[in-house]
């Protein structure tokens, strides 16, 4: 067999003899997330206008302490330090955020968006050396698993959210009824795009999957492995979109509890 020996050339940052529009992914990339970061760390300050009714912003779900309705131990704990602001969002926000941070969909967006390494397919990148994620600090990544359990917990609280966000209490005779308003619908489609987004992790099909790359044998597990691996072929989707609409959320029970918006009823 002939053999040809050729040096491999490296390439100064953002060269490439691409001629499509490569950067449009990771520049719509950069857009997205950063706003949703400033959103979301602007909403987990402020600390009012999060609830609405029986609505729960989902940022602030489940609310462990707080001074909403839906506290589990009531107001801001004495205990918590005076010179730390409190926000209820505090306690629950670094486990959805170190979700989505160690996310493998996520990561391969935000090394390419955040930090160019590469900004894309055969684009020069800043880093000469290739050490993956086997050492410090991103072998902390695989973290992801123990965020997925968590992750698997909070959606049942997402989904008890909307339960409650059926029952109405009457303001003047303070009776508790049957009814279905905008927000409801809100809150349910929140929980069905982070459920597909969150039962689609690669994580998850992992664990359903089988040991030691055999699919494991029962009928329920392969079943339940055919329906992990067919929300993860579309995870991106659900990562946006799931995205998208749990900061919508938020937006709609702040203003509903500002008075900018009327939470309309259906039923
Ligand atoms: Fe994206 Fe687990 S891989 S949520």
């Amino acid at each position: 067999m002939t053999q040809i020996d050729m040096a491999l050339q490296g390439r100064r940052f953002g060269e490439t003899q691409r001629r499509d529009l490569w950067w449009l992914q990771p520049l719509a990339v950069f857009l997205g997330l950063f706003a949703f970061i400033v959103y979301a760390t602007w909403a987990a300050f402020q600390g009012e206008h999060y609830s609405y009714g029986p609505y729960l912003s989902p940022f602030y779900s489940p609310e462990i302490f707080g001074s909403s309705s839906h506290a589990w131990f009531g107001p801001q704990p004495g205990w918590w330090p005076a010179w730390l602001p409190f926000s209820p969002a505090f306690l629950i926000l670094w486990a959805v955020g170190g979700f989505r941070f160690t996310c493998y969909y996520y990561r391969g967006a935000y090394y390419k968006a955040f930090w160019g390494d590469p900004p894309a397919c055969t684009v020069g990148e800043a880093r000469k050396s290739y050490r993956g994620e086997h050492s410090f600090p991103l072998i902390m990544q695989n973290i992801h698993r123990y965020f997925l359990y968590v992750a698997l917990v909070f959606l049942i609280f997402l989904a008890h959210d909307v339960w409650k966000a059926l029952w109405f209490t009457d303001q003047a005779s303070g009776e508790v009824s049957f009814g279905i308003g905008v927000g409801t619908l809100v809150l349910t489609v929140n929980v069905v795009l982070l459920g597909s987004y969150t039962l689609g992790c690669h994580s998850l099909r992992h664990l359903v999957g089988g040991v030691k790359n055999m699919l494991a044998g029962t009928p329920i597990r392969r079943r339940a492995y055919a329906c992990v691996s067919c929300l993860n072929r579309a995870h991106m989707r659900w990562a946006w979109l799931s995205l998208f609409w749990v900061g919508f959320s938020d937006i709609y029970v702040r203003l509903c509890s500002m008075g900018v918006w009327t939470d309309w009823r259906i039923v």
